[in-house]
């Protein structure tokens, strides 16, 4: 249903939902209630917001994603365009005309899920995204603000790798920086690494942080909000 790169492992729905709620739950506890804007700066084809805009979508003021591969970015769109009943029609169109023409089992179980899909369309949800490299933010003055909550999965270095350059829990670091200045007051901010990196800088303090699986979660709030 949603469009992704060959091979690609979906992150677990019930995972994001969990970290989403958590972000949510220290936002409420800091005076903000919501609606939220959520912001991705390692969006990929955009799975991860679009999952939290039908699960959240009700919490949700605006969803914005920049990756620094355009072509990701391409299916982003398309992905992020599926939170739109227009979108979700022309999907569902073109599913029914594969289905139809190809006879195939993945396509069947597509047109399902979009069907599903129709009857759990968030109201109205700005979304929009971007290329960009997130370790350098700053230097491309992203066309974001006011964000209350990043949650993003970063490249393990085992099938996604950081691209420009740059050892991973320093590439982290300037992501942190980098986002930074778009942060709402409070704001808070997830990074789901693998095991062993580490996300840290001066303008943060950690919230908390766990383990899940494979993964590393770490929340962080900035000092100075
Ligand atoms: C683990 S994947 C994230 C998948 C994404 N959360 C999704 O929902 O599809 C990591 C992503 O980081 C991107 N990436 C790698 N280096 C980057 C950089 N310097 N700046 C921004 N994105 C980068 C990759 O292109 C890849 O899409």
């Amino acid at each position: 249903m949603l469009l992704s790169y060959p091979g690609a492992a979906p992150f677990p729905v019930r995972l994001l939902s969990e970290l989403f709620r958590r972000g949510a739950a220290f936002l409420e506890a800091a005076g903000s209630p919501g609606p939220y804007t959520l912001y991705d700066p390692c969006c990929g084809t955009g799975y991860l917001l679009t999952v939290l805009g039908y699960l959240h979508g009700a919490r949700l003021r605006a969803l914005s994603g920049s990756d620094i591969d355009p072509v990701a970015i391409e299916f982003a769109r398309q992905n992020l365009a599926l939170l739109t009943a227009e979108g979700l029609a022309a999907r569902t169109a073109q599913l029914e005309d594969w289905a139809a023409r190809f006879g195939k089992a993945s396509h069947r179980e597509a047109l399902e899920s979009a069907q599903r899909l129709k009857t759990r369309l968030p109201g109205a949800l700005a979304a929009a995204c971007f290329t960009a490299d997130a370790a350098r933010l700053e230097d491309a003055a992203p066309p974001v603000a006011g964000v209350d909550m990043v949650i993003t999965d970063v490249p393990y270095g085992r099938s996604a790798q950081w691209a420009g350059g740059g050892a991973p829990d320093d590439t982290i670091s300037r992501l942190l920086a980098g986002v930074r200045p778009v942060l709402a007051a409070p704001a808070v901010v997830v990074i789901v690494s693998a095991k062993g990196q580490t996300a840290r800088h001066p303008a943060y303090r950690r919230v908390t942080r766990l383990s899940a699986g494979k993964r590393l979660v770490t929340m962080l709030a900035p000092v100075d909000a």
